[in-house]
Order: structure tokens, then sequence, then C-alpha cells
């Protein structure tokens, strides 16, 4: 289904026969909402969000491409979340996910002459978008190199959770890894913990991550998963009071609703040779909590 959002962009819901629906937006090729079979939102969106485009939406899913953050010259995050990507009603093909209650949708970033301007690559993005028959969000990226020279990029699937409350969270899976830390220039550093829970500013990113990662929400008794390929590392973010205090489309206090966790190729970028094609896939699921 397709509706139109009040500045005239193309809104896509997915749904699935239990109930599960999926929306996503052609600005940015953003995931917006993933509710769950009782309507309930998974995904955490800003109630100050600003919804017109360039800038992107402050929540959901947002692609962070081809640079992560500002590690490079482009704009923070890179331009692919603030674009109008289009749908790709004849995409090559893609041999998984036909099943039987599966719904999916594929949308098209190309760059205009602007955007080679400042990055002056040839590339086709394509996104698939899909919703399982049990629920899963499965989001499966496959980038291309149309020009005549190589690429390198950096991606990250900036998956902002719906949380209960920060202090109710826990992440497993990125015990003993290394992470760069974003709050210390960059460094590199070891996680200690057993699991890691939140009491301040996060803003890292873990090296070699495995391919899944549990997200604990002790208030909604909610677990996600996280399963990714192709995507080495993964980044948690949360800004916490003071940074969340200077963020103008987020509210002083919704730092506690969220957690970032992302699906992402930051520390070592991907490169593409000319007519090469890199795949990532990143799932999402959710389980009550045992
Ligand atoms: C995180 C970065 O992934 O995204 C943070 O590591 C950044 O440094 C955050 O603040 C949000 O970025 P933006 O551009 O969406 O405000």
């Amino acid at each position: 289904k397709i509706t139109k959002d009040k500045n005239g962009i193309d809104l896509v819901t997915l749904q699935n026969p239990i109930g599960f629906s999926v929306q996503v937006s052609l600005h940015g090729g953003q995931v917006l909402s993933w509710k769950n079979e009782r309507g309930e939102e998974l995904l955490f969106r800003s109630s100050k969000a600003n919804c017109k485009p360039p800038a992107a939406v402050r929540g959901g899913i947002p692609i962070c491409f081809p640079q992560f953050g500002n590690r490079g010259s482009l704009e923070q995050h890179g331009f692919a979340r603030n674009k109008i990507w289009e749908i790709d009603n004849n995409p090559p093909m893609l041999n998984h996910n036909n099943c039987n209650g599966n719904s999916f949708i594929d949308l098209l970033l190309k760059p205009s002459e602007e955007d080679m301007k400042i990055w002056p690559h040839s590339f086709e993005f394509r996104l698939r978008v899909l919703l399982t028959s049990d629920g899963a969000l499965k989001l499966i990226s496959r980038i291309r190199n149309i020009g005549s020279k190589a690429f390198s990029f950096s991606i990250a699937y900036h998956t902002y959770f719906s949380v209960s409350d920060i202090s109710e969270v826990r992440i497993e899976g990125l015990e003993t890894l290394d992470y760069l830390d974003n709050l210390h220039h960059k460094e590199r550093f070891t996680e200690q913990g057993d699991t890691l829970t939140f009491e301040s500013e996060v803003d890292r990113v873990y090296i070699s991550s495995p391919h899944i990662i549990g997200v604990f929400d002790h208030g909604k008794k909610r677990t996600f998963l996280i399963r990714k390929e192709g995507l080495p590392d993964a980044v948690v973010w949360n800004p916490w009071e003071k940074k969340a205090k200077t963020i103008t489309d987020m509210g002083d206090e919704e730092y506690r609703q969220t957690i970032c966790v992302d699906g992402a190729a930051v520390e070592k970028s991907i490169t593409l040779k000319p007519g090469e094609e890199w795949t990532g896939r990143l799932e999402l699921s959710v389980l009550p909590s045992i």
C-alpha cells in the first residue's frame, strides 16, 4: 500500500497475515515504523522529528551511506538518508524471500549530478525491505559499482529501537570485543563487562561483532534479535541527558526511550571495483523475554 506523507513523499506500508506492519519512506529509504501483531511500535521515533527533507527523521532506521559519522569529508552519515529514493519495479533477481506470507518492496538510489560532485562514483544502491510471515524485518542492501573506477564506502543501519526505559536495557553479544570510542577520539578499547548496560552517554563502534546480538528490554519484557551478514561491526549509541538537550529534533527526556544498535561496516571500509556488487543483510526479530 502506498500513501503520501504531509510533504508529498511516498510511504510504503507492508503487512503480514498475522498483523505485523512496516512503513518505509522513499525519503532516505528509511524504515519509519515496525509494529507487532498488537499494533505496538517496536522502533523509536522522536515526538520532535522533522519529517521535511532533506533532514532524516529522528528515529526508525536511517541508512548511513557512503560514510558513517564524520569519518570522511562528506556530511555526517553520508547523503543516502537525505535523498528521495525510487521504487525499483524491476529489480535484478534475488533468490530468497519469495515465500508465502512475506511482503516486500524494492527501492533504488542512484547518485544525482549534485551527488557526483561531492562523491564522484557511479553506483546503484538497491534496498529490499521485507516483512516476513512471522514478523521479522529484513533489510537487504545491494550496492553495485557501475562506474569505471573503484570506490570505498562505509554503511550503517542506524536502528533506533523503542525501549521502556534505558535503565531496563541490556545488550548481549558484545562482551570482550574491541570498540572504537567516539567519545574518546575514536580510540580503541576492550569491553570488560559481562553484558552492556547504560548509565551515561555511549557512542561506540564494536569491531567484528557476532552475527547475532540481543537487545533485552526488561521493562517491556521483550527481546530484539539482530542478525547481520556482511556487516562486521555494531554501533551502539545513546546520547544521554546532556547531549540529548543539544539535539533539536529529540525531546530532552526521549533518550530514555531508545537505544541505537546498528549493523554496520565502519572500521574497514568496503571497496568495490568496477562491476562488483556488495550485499549486506540485517534481520530484526522480536521475542517475548524469558
Ligand atoms: C551515531 C553517531 O551513530 O549517530 C553519533 O555515532 C551521532 O556520533 C548519532 O551523534 C546521531 O547522528 P545524527 O547525525 O543522526 O544526529
